[in-house]
């Protein structure tokens, strides 16, 4: 069984959804580095205040400031670790590569029209974080979290302009990560389009 596993692909190409129904089947921690910064934000810290604006813009955060969080992050995990949404950058993912070896890197394609879609019908949750859609996957209860009960929110990079700006900053920073893990013989790319428990099905098979 794989014990490292990134996972990439752009945004809203079901990272987070995938990774939390991987990580409550296998036990192994989910480190996000997307959730972990929107409470940095939420709690006003001084990451959350260096972050924001470029969140706001959908541009990344600086490799400075993520590489450094999630060395502490991984070093305190036990167990097996998916890394969602980390690296970002081959400069992000040579400082993981000093730390420890990726098994897998599974990358979730899924193309442009269907992303945006996805994104700008997104509601989160401020609480546990769990991801719904108001059409494919909707809470049984409108607006409010199937897990905790919390009121669900739109995300603001979630509104159109700001999505065209994460795709563009994804195919210029993050897309290159793709050659470098099919370098390194643990790339698996699935088709992140269908039904989230078929995507699952064939997210599992590669976690063999
Ligand atoms: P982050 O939170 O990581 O955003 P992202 O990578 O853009 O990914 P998303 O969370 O938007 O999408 P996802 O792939 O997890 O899809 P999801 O499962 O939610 O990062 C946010 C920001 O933080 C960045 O822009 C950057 O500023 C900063 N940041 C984070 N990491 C960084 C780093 N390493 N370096 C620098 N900066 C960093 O699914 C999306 C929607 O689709 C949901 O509504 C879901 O219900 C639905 N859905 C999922 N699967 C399906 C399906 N099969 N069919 C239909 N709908 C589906």
């Amino acid at each position: 069984m794989k014990s490292v596993i990134v996972l990439l692909g752009p945004p809203g190409s079901g990272k987070g959804t995938q990774g939390e129904m991987l990580s409550e089947k296998l036990g192994y921690v989910r480190l996000s580095t997307g959730d972990m910064l929107r409470e940095a934000v939420r709690n006003g810290t001084e990451l959350g205040k260096k972050a924001k604006t470029y969140m706001d813009s959908g541009a990344l955060v600086p490799n400075d400031l993520i590489i450094g969080l999630m060395k502490e992050k991984i070093a305190q995990a036990e167990g097996g670790v998916i890394l969602d949404g980390f690296p970002r950058t081959v400069e992000q993912a040579d400082a993981l590569d000093q730390q420890l070896q990726v098994d897998l890197a599974l990358n979730l394609d899924v193309p442009d029209e269907e992303l945006i879609n996805r994104l700008t019908k997104r509601r989160s949750c401020p609480d546990c974080n769990a991801v719904y859609h108001l059409i494919y996957n909707p809470p049984k209860t409108e607006s409010v979290c199937d897990k905790c009960g919390a009121k669900l929110y739109q995300r603001d990079d979630d509104k159109e302009e700001t999505v065209a700006n994460r795709l563009k900053v994804y195919r210029e920073n993050t897309m290159p990560l793709i050659g470098y893990y099919e370098k390194k013989g643990v790339l698996v790319t699935i088709k992140g389009v269908g039904s989230i428990d078929d995507i699952y099905a064939q997210v599992e098979k590669a976690v063999q």
